[in-house]
Parts: C-alpha cells; sequence; structure tokens
C-alpha cells in the first residue's frame, strides 16, 4: 500500500484548476491546499490546538533545521516530528536542498553531496539524498522530498542543466534510500531553472522515476512573476494527473491563485508568518501594515471580513499597540490572522473551482486586493 492516496474530485470546467483530496496515515484534507510553514518543528508562535483552531491539516518542516538542531535520531526517539511536536495531523518536511543552498556558507557541491557551514555555529556539516532520506525517514513525516539543487536565479544556461541532471540522479538515490515507503511518500522535484527545454526533460526525467506526486521546484527564487507562469505552463501538462503536484515556496495570494489555475495542488511558504511577526498583515483589500501611526486610533479589526480569532476580539489600534511595545501577543494574533486568511482564501478557491468559477474569482479577488489584472 503506498503512503498517500490522491484522490482527483473535479476539474474546473472555466479555468482547468483541480479539486481533489489527499489521503495519508495522520489523515485527509482537500486540495488545493496552503501549508503552513514550521521550520523548527514548530509554526512560529502558534500552538497545535491553536493551528486546528484555524483549520489547517497539513503543515511542513525543515530537514536543515532539524539535522542541526536537534539531531533527527533525537526527534525519533521522541514518536518522530508527530510525538516531538505533539501534532497528529499529516506533516511535510522539505530536504534541505533549498535550505542548504539559502542559509548555509562556504557550500562546496559535489556529486555525492553538499559540504556546508552550520549557520549556528559555522561547523562543517555535509548532506547528501542519503542523508537527507534517512534524516526524513527519522523525522517520519508522511510526505517527504527528494534532496535537490535549487540552482540560484539567475543561472546560465549550463549551469542549469548540468544541476537539473544531477538532481535527477540525486533523485534515484533518493528513492533507493528511502526505508519507510508504505508510510511516507516521497514526492520527486522537478528543476530546469528558467529554461522551457530543461523543464521539459527535468520533468520527463523525474516522472520516469515513478513518485507518489511531484514537486516544481527552483521557482519564486527571484524571477518575474510571467516567467514563474511560463514554467508552470510547461512543466504542470507534464505531470500525471493522478498524483498530486506541489508549487514549493509560493504563499503571495496572487500566486496561489495563479498556481492553482495552472494546476497545483500544494504550496507552502513562510510569507504569512514572517510578514505576520514584522507587524504586515494581509486584508479582503490588500496587505497593510498595522504597526503604522495610521492605525493608532483606528478600532476596527485587522480585516472586517476576517473570522479569525484575532479579527473577532481585537482591534487594530490594539493589535498596532501590542507591536510598538514588543508585547509576544501582537506578531502571535497577526500570524494567526495572516494563516487564517490564507487558508480561507483556499478554502475560496476550492468552493469557485466546484461551482467552475475560479477565473471570475480571481477577477474579483485581485481588484479588491488591488492586484493588477
Ligand atoms: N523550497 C522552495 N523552492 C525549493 C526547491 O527548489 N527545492 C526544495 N527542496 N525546496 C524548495
Ligand atoms: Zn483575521
Amino acid at each position: 500500500m503506498p503512503a498517500i492516496r490522491y484522490e482527483l474530485i473535479k476539474t474546473c470546467k472555466q479555468s482547468g484548476a483541480r479539486l481533489g483530496r489527499i489521503h495519508t496515515p495522520h489523515g485527509s484534507f482537500e486540495t488545493p491546499v496552503f501549508m503552513p510553514v514550521g521550520t523548527q518543528a514548530t509554526v512560529k508562535g502558534m500552538s497545535p490546538d491553536e493551528l486546528k483552531e484555524i483549520d489547517a491539516h497539513i503543515i511542513l518542516s525543515n530537514t536543515y533545521h532539524l539535522f542541526l538542531r536537534p539531531g533527527s535520531e533525537l526527534v525519533r526517539d521522541a514518536g518522530g516530528l508527530h510525538g516531538f511536536m505533539n501534532w497528529d495531523r499529516s506533516i511535510l518536511t522539505d530536504s534541505g536542498g533549498f535550505q542548504v543552498f539559502s542559509l548555509s556558507d562556504l557550500r562546496d557541491i559535489t556529486e555525492e553531496g553538499v559540504t556546508f557551514r552550520s549557520h549556528i555555529d559555522g561547523s562543517k556539516k555535509f548532506m547528501s539524498p542519503e542523508i537527507s532520506i534517512k534524516t526524513q525517514n527519522d523525522l517520519g513525516a508522511d510526505i517527504i522530498m527528494a534532496f535537490d539543487e535549487c540552482a540560484p536565479y539567475p543561472c546560465d544556461f549550463d549551469y542549469a542543466r548540468k544541476s537539473m541532471e544531477m538532481t535527477t540522479r540525486w533523485a534515484k538515490r533518493c528513492k533507493q534510500a528511502h526505508a519507510r515507503p508504505e508510510d511516507q511518500a516521497l514526492f520527486g522535484i522537478v528543476q530546469g531553472s528558467v529554461y522551457p527545454e530543461l523543464r521539459k526533460e527535468s520533468a520527463k526525467q523525474i516522472t520516469d522515476l515513478d513518485f507518489p506526486g511531484y514537486a516544481v521546484g527552483g521557482l519564486s527564487v527571484g524571477e518575474p512573476g510571467e516567467v514563474m507562469k511560463e514554467m508552470l505552463e510547461i512543466t504542470v501538462p507534464l505531470l500525471p494527473a493522478d498524483k498530486p503536484r506541489y508549487l514549493m515556496g509560493v504563499g503571495s495570494p496572487d500566486y496561489l491563485i495563479e498556481g492553482v489555475i495552472r494546476g497545483i495542488d500544494m504550496f507552502d511558504c513562510v510569507l504569512p508568518t514572517r510578514i505576520g511577526r514584522n507587524g504586515t498583515v494581509f486584508t479582503s483589500s490588500g496587505r497593510i501594515i498595522v504597526r503604522d501611526a495610521k492605525y493608532a486610533r483606528d478600532f476596527s479589526p485587522m480585516d472586517p471580513e476576517c473570522d479569525c480569532y484575532a479579527c473577532r476580539n481585537f482591534t487594530r489600534a490594539y493589535i498596532r499597540h501590542l507591536f510598538k511595545t514588543g508585547e509576544i501577543l501582537g506578531l502571535r494574533l497577526a500570524t494567526w490572522h495572516n494563516l487564517r486568511f490564507l487558508i480561507n482564501l483556499m478554502s475560496d478557491i476550492r468552493q469557485a473551482i466546484r461551482e467552475d468559477r475560479l477565473l471570475d474569482f480571481r477577477k474579483e479577488f485581485f481588484t479588491r486586493f488591488g492586484y493588477p489584472l
């Protein structure tokens, strides 16, 4: 029995977007879905009960961070990530194939793996496909990711080609090293930078390896939005229709909608939690910086249309005060709201797919939110 099952419920007649359901050993959830990021085995500022209260069904955690601290054997002995952090719903772990390139310094990339310096104490570490998978087997997430190289942007064609080809060889090694295929689904990752022929070749090579799900990686790394959309239009049609598709590192409202329209089922991003912690919140009429002086006497909720705990109980003036005085509750309420905002957005997107009107929904949302059409 495979670890997960993807059920395609319906396709939006207007946009081609997919409504589905993923069943994992820790429950099931509808797709398209947004996964809050819990890098260090915690979604910063939110308890597991609070995550349930906002209707989160799957969260993401990071192999790179947990490998460095506290180490995967400790997490394994605590009952895996589920036991360690007391989250009994689904978890996905990223492989380290992005963080090792974005967070550590002095990277030395070879066919065998990556030598890097820990961003914590500067000590020398080594990560390979086999070590990433062993670490992810210890962490015990329901969905784990192949160890890939996320090429930087910009990146010349020759580097992008070599990197993509090595990512394919690494994906094969990940599959061979995977010790728990019966209860952890290993997803492959398509790379290829911004080059259409490399994206197509990568999609062919990675799908030939037959994974239970596929991610599109190497996007949202600084390329123009038009380029990201073009890469999705080239890549997604080459992925099998009966498996989930995950766009890594995307979480702005406009690109969640654009991704879904192009056939994506899963997303993750630090954006809602990160901007929340510095006082920026989504509202149904665009982003606001609730820390700003202009909200000092604004006694309305962050977003009058939001049903979250923060919006039901507190005003912009109060939350601004919490930020100005450095009170912890301020970051918690802004995080809480931003996550609930994106979870509500995904629910609205799923309803629009059900009713075959996702393109109309995009137009209405972009108009209200202040995005250019
Ligand atoms: N997160 C965002 N982009 C990527 C990517 O290309 N690879 C991995 N492993 N994680 C990511
Ligand atoms: Zn709210």
